[in-house]
């Protein structure tokens, strides 16, 4: 009997942190990073085609989703902290890492400070530089704007950048599914990450140092973090394989499911065959 433990919660040194938990202790595992304002659900279609197969655990990252924020200024070094201390509280000595968007910001800062408690990783839609001087200036004012403003407006625009054009039509469930996600995000975890990521550090010069396999995704239409961004990972990581998703944006793996978890499992079965 493979266990689909759905609504666990384990502290990690003072954090509550909610995640999921399926298949079983001995099954290679698979750590699945959410992007930003997200929280784990976004993975349900990954857990669904994986479970039979691997250990599949979501988590929700700090001040996302069920997580709590704790008392720390929100970094990207503190959610690798956080990630860290999750894998060593499910006694999980090493791991295949999958990270979309934020949640590849932190995948590829956990792999450049801790590189032996990996053995695989999967980068979707993501990028490994630091803000430039006007998306900083631009996270700020959002920042600002939040503060005042309802998060229903906000949720609107982010909506826009977040999907491929023809996924409002053929996808309107999943918008609105992940609308509901950024509303029921509270404005502090909103502004306090909105700010930890126009401080994050570049990733890409560490990139030559990548040793384990890894497969890099990303929506044809992908405006957050273009194909172009994914190809500039891909040429420094060595061996990388690099599929671009059609008729998906930013969130490849909830627009295009079927073609996200082929590429996944594919890639899977060549790391460790099972
Ligand atoms: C995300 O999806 O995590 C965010 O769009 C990342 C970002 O704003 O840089």
């Amino acid at each position: 009997m493979r266990n689909a433990a759905i609504n666990l919660s384990i502290i990690v040194n003072t954090l509550t942190v909610s995640y999921t938990d399926s298949g079983t202790v001995n099954d290679t595992s698979i750590i699945f990073i959410h992007g930003f304002p997200l929280n784990k659900s976004i993975w349900k279609n990954q857990v669904e085609a994986l479970k039979e197969t691997y250990r599949v655990i979501t988590y929700d990252i700090r001040g996302h989703g069920n997580t709590n924020n704790g008392i720390e200024e929100f970094s990207i070094d503190l959610f690798v902290n956080d990630l860290i201390g999750l894998m060593d509280a499910l006694k999980i000595d090493k791991t295949i890492l999958c990270g979309l968007s934020m949640g590849g910001y932190i995948a590829l800062k956990a792999i450049e400070d801790h590189p032996k408690r990996f053995n695989a990783l999967i980068l979707s839609d993501t990028n490994c530089t630091a803000d430039p001087p006007e998306t900083i200036i631009h996270r700020k004012r959002t920042i600002e704007i939040i503060k005042i403003g309802t998060i229903g407006k906000y949720a609107d625009e982010s909506l826009k950048k977040l999907f491929a054009t023809g996924s409002f039509a053929t996808n309107a469930v999943v918008v609105e599914s992940v609308r509901e996600m950024i509303v029921n995000t509270t404005k502090q975890s909103l502004c306090s990450t909105l700010l930890a990521l126009s401080e994050r550090a570049e990733t890409c010069s560490k990139l030559n140092e990548i040793n384990v396999p890894a497969l890099i995704l990303v929506g044809s239409e992908d405006q957050i973090t273009p194909p172009e961004a994914a190809g500039f990972m891909h040429k420094k990581i060595k061996g990388s394989i690099l599929h671009i998703i059609d008729n998906a944006g930013h969130l490849s793996n909830l627009e295009q499911p079927i073609e996200f978890n082929d590429q996944l499992k594919k890639f899977l079965s060549s790391v460790k065959p099972k």
